[in-house]
Parts: C-alpha cells; structure tokens; sequence
C-alpha cells in the first residue's frame, strides 16, 4: 500500500459534512464533528479563495457535484448490488440498502471500517433493523491483488452490480489505480457497471489557477506532497482502463442527468464522472 493512505480518511470527514450540508438524504448517519471542523479548518487554508471567481467552483460545489452525478448515474443503473471501494463515510450504499432494496457492500481500511461500524451502531434502531442482512461494511485493501478474489465472490451472485470508487483514484498510484480496475474486471458480470471521479489535466486546465489553489488546501488537510494526480487525457483513461479488462468507458455528460436529478443544474466541476463495464471478450462468465 502506498505510503499516506492512512492520511486519507480525513477527506472522508470533511465530505461526508459537506454531504449533510447539502441535504443528502442519510447524510446526517455519518457527520461527524471531525468533519465540521476539517470545512472550516480547509476554508481558512485557501479554499476560501476559490469562491472569489465565479467560474471556480468552490470545494462544496466540486464535491456535491461530484456525488449527485455520480448518485444519478447510479440510479440510471437501477443496481441489485451498490458496492463502495474506499467508501469513507458515504450513504449511498446505505441509502440503496434502506430505500431500494438492494444490497450495499462497503470496503475501505480497518481504521475507517470502525468508525463507520460505530456510525451504523448509533443508528436509529429502525435503521440498523432494515440494514440487517442487506449491508455490510468489510475492512480490505482494495489494490491489493488479493481483494481481486474478494471481491469477485462477493459479486457472484449479482445481476446488476455497480461498483462505484469516489473520491479514491486521484490518491492512489498509477500500479495501484491498474490493480483496482483489474480487479473490477474481473467481478463486474456482463452487466455490471463501474463508476468513478477521476482528473484529466485537460479538466484542471478549465479552472485554471483555481485547481491549483484547491490541491494546495487539499494537501494540507491529508499531508500529502501530491494529491489529485491527473490523468493526461481522455485517451489515456481509455487505454489504461482497457489494459485492466475495462471497456465501453464514458465520460459522463451531466446535462443528460439534469431531469432525474435538477439540483445538478446549479453545479459545475473539472471532475470527470467516468463509467465503464467489463471489455467485451471477458463479458462472458
Ligand atoms: C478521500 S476518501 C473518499 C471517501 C468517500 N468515498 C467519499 O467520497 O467521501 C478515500 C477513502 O478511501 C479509503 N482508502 C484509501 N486507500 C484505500 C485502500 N487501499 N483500500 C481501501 N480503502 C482505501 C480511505 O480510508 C478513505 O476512507
């Protein structure tokens, strides 16, 4: 495992606040005051400054984005199965568990699993009922070659799995980001779907010097020398992904979600919502 992927959990913090800020539904299951005072801690790092253009969006923005796109793009799927790799404190796996009957399967790293656990725990009782036996929250270190298996059984019996990985690509290394989507391809199914952010630097160049006043802030709360490593171009997602058994990859246009999901009209990011489903000369199981 890359060197600082402990030091990613924080980000998690601060966004699932965001999240409860913006009114996501099952959102408030998972705020914690961590995150509370990581926002405004980031804000006095620099963020602030994004918010002096209108063109930029600010890191609420950038996240809500993120996560309504990536919310719709899900629904469209309509998955019998939500699993979240490096899931964080997100409800979307929760949300799809209580409100749509499907299966919610969670991994990140042991430290995040417990605090997640001890988040479901103080659930209302009526929560942690109607979860019973359709969710779960699984510690595994999802590039490592052996989650490959793991996660292969866990999908075995899907029919329309989505795998979504937010907010986890841009911290992890180029092997790393291989490994994970050889992995999928290897458990998706032929109608499985893998959703996930990612940064071309085409993308960052559109805001300009705005992304990099976002990286600093962003460095300072994870400690990191590099965070947000972007991609060159849309070429070189199709190719990498492509070596790892991923194919029919798109990039997401978010005007095509703005009637399933309105709120998305007032948002705009440099963040690419891409999809991809097993190439086809694997599809077959
Ligand atoms: C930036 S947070 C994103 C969390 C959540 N998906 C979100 O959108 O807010 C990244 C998460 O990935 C987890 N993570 C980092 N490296 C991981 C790995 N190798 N295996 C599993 N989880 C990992 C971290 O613990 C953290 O919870």
């Amino acid at each position: 495992m890359t060197r600082g992927h402990e030091r990613i959990g924080p980000t998690a913090h601060y966004t699932a606040y965001v999240w409860r800020a913006a009114g996501f539904e099952r959102a408030e299951l998972f705020s914690t005051w961590q995150g509370a005072a990581l926002y405004w801690g980031f804000f006095a790092a620099g963020e602030w400054a994004t918010r002096l253009s209108r063109g930029t969006p600010s890191m609420r923005v950038y996240l809500e984005y993120r996560h309504r796109l990536i919310d719709a793009v899900v629904a469209e799927h309509r998955p019998d199965v939500v699993v979240e790799l490096g899931a964080g404190l997100t409800r979307r796996a929760v949300v799809w568990a209580l409100d749509e009957h499907a299966m919610g399967l969670e991994y990140d790293l042991p430290d995040m699993v417990s605090r997640k656990r001890a988040a479901l725990a103080r659930a209302p009782d009526a929560v942690r009922r109607a979860l019973a036996g359709r969710h779960r929250v699984e510690a595994a270190n999802v590039v490592e070659p052996g989650f490959a298996a793991t996660l292969r059984e866990a999908l075995q019996d899907a029919e329309r799995p989505v795998v979504v990985a937010e907010g986890l690509l841009s911290y992890l290394a180029g092997s790393e980001r291989a490994q994970l989507y050889s992995s999928v391809a290897g458990a998706l199914g032929p109608n499985g779907l893998f959703v996930s952010d990612l940064h071309t630097r085409a993308g960052q160049a559109s805001v300009g010097i705005s992304a990099s006043v976002l990286r600093t802030a962003i460095r300072t709360v994870t400690r990191r020398r590099k965070a947000l490593d972007p991609y060159a171009d849309e070429a070189q997602v199709r190719r990498v992904m492509g070596h790892a058994g991923l194919g029919t990859v798109s990039f997401t246009e978010p005007s095509a979600y703005y009637d399933a999901a309105p709120k998305l009209r007032r948002l705009h990011s440099p963040t690419h919502i891409v999809t991809a489903r097993v190439a086809r000369a694997e599809g077959c199981r």
